[in-house]
């Protein structure tokens, strides 16, 4: 097979490890999960990034099995640089180093949101430039217009939460386990999203995303209805709250391709894995472009397809290659 990557992401808490084609087509996706996480509610860096030493290897050897193909054969490394938990993208980018440099074969640095965008790449159904961007998941929420497929201008951020840390914070007040997106979405299933009023936060000009208020909202109405109240209600406040987050979602978005123009939208990022957002991407008229749920959440087939755009790093920028955390910038 000539010209199959080997992506790895570690950026989070998932040690995944991927080989896609020279032409984008994924011949092996793994994901492995760290559970342990759950008992704590949320992800503790230093125990994921001691995790991502021993899942990492035997992640990418299954990669590599599962593509039918022997570490000979790889013939690009790609890698998570950033933004992430620094102490788990170390495992990564160490990982990838030695993988490169052992074989004396280019390595990659990928940008993980740039990495969220590239999903959308993946053959044989791949979406092409130009087109409107939302990425939305546990540590970002942006709208992107891209242009080209190695790199993306930034329309308008969160100023305060991410959308899938809304979610989330939700999900725990709610009594739901961690990560909360997919079991609230499960619980909201039942529920009527019409009950209660949340706010979407419309009042944030531009192209800009806030979550904090809707967040708060839930915490008070919770705290009006008393316990045993707000439990026996708990898949009406579920379907109310993630439809505040959905509307806040579409209503920018919509804002974006109504001043864009180029009728072509794209969805990336763990949140876009949620059945009302992709509902409502899907029925807004437009040529679209939706990724399956498993290219949504954090995996290494996303980055080793951004990796087809990128430059490759010199043997030298190979070597002392360094990760970076979030909240820094390339
Ligand atoms: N079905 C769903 N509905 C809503 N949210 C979801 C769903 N599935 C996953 N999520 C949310 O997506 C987030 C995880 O997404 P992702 O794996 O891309 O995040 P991350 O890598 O931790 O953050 P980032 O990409 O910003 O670094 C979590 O907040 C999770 O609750
Ligand atoms: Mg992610």
């Amino acid at each position: 097979m000539s010209g199959a990557i080997l992506g790895v992401e570690t950026s989070c808490d998932d040690s995944c490890a991927a080989v896609l084609s020279a032409e984008g087509v994924i011949l092996s996706n793994v994901i492995s999960s760290q559970a342990i996480h759950d008992k704590y509610g949320g992800v503790v860096p230093e125990i994921a990034a001691r995790h991502h030493l021993e899942l990492l290897t035997p992640a990418i050897d299954s990669a590599l099995a599962q593509a039918g193909l022997g570490l000979e054969q790889i013939e690009r490394v790609a890698v998570t640089q950033g933004p992430g938990l620094i102490g788990a993208l170390l495992v990564g980018v160490g990982q990838a180093k030695a993988i490169a440099a052992a074989r004396a074969i280019p390595l990659v640095a990928v940008d993980h949101l740039q990495g969220h965008v590239a999903a959308n790449f993946i053959s044989p159904d791949s979406f092409e430039p130009p087109f409107v961007c939302l990425i939305a998941s546990g540590g970002h929420t942006l709208l992107a217009r891209v242009d080209e497929h190695s790199s993306y201008a930034l329309l308008g951020e969160t100023l305060d939460d991410a959308a899938g840390e809304a979610f989330d914070k939700g999900a725990r007040m709610l009594g739901l386990p961690f990560p909360g997106g997919p079991a609230l979405e499960a619980l909201a299933a039942g529920g009527d999203s019409e009950a209660f009023n949340f706010p979407t936060a419309r009042n944030v000009k531009g192209f800009d995303f806030s979550f904090a208020g809707v967040k708060t909202a839930l915490l008070y109405a919770i705290r009006d209805l008393g316990e045993e109240e707000a439990t026996r209600q708990r898949a009406d406040l579920a379907a109310s709250y993630q439809r505040a987050i959905v509307e806040a979602l579409v209503e920018r978005l919509e804002r974006a391709l109504d001043a864009d123009g180029c009728g072509r939208v794209a969805i990336g990022g763990g949140v876009a894995a949620n059945g009302p957002l992709r509902e409502r991407v899907a029925r807004l008229g437009l040529e679209s472009h939706i990724p399956a749920r498993n290219l949504c959440t954090d995996n290494a087939a996303m980055i080793a397809s951004a990796a087809r755009f990128l430059p490759e790093c010199s043997p030298a920028a190979a070597l002392a290659l360094d990760a970076y955390p979030s909240g820094a910038r390339r």
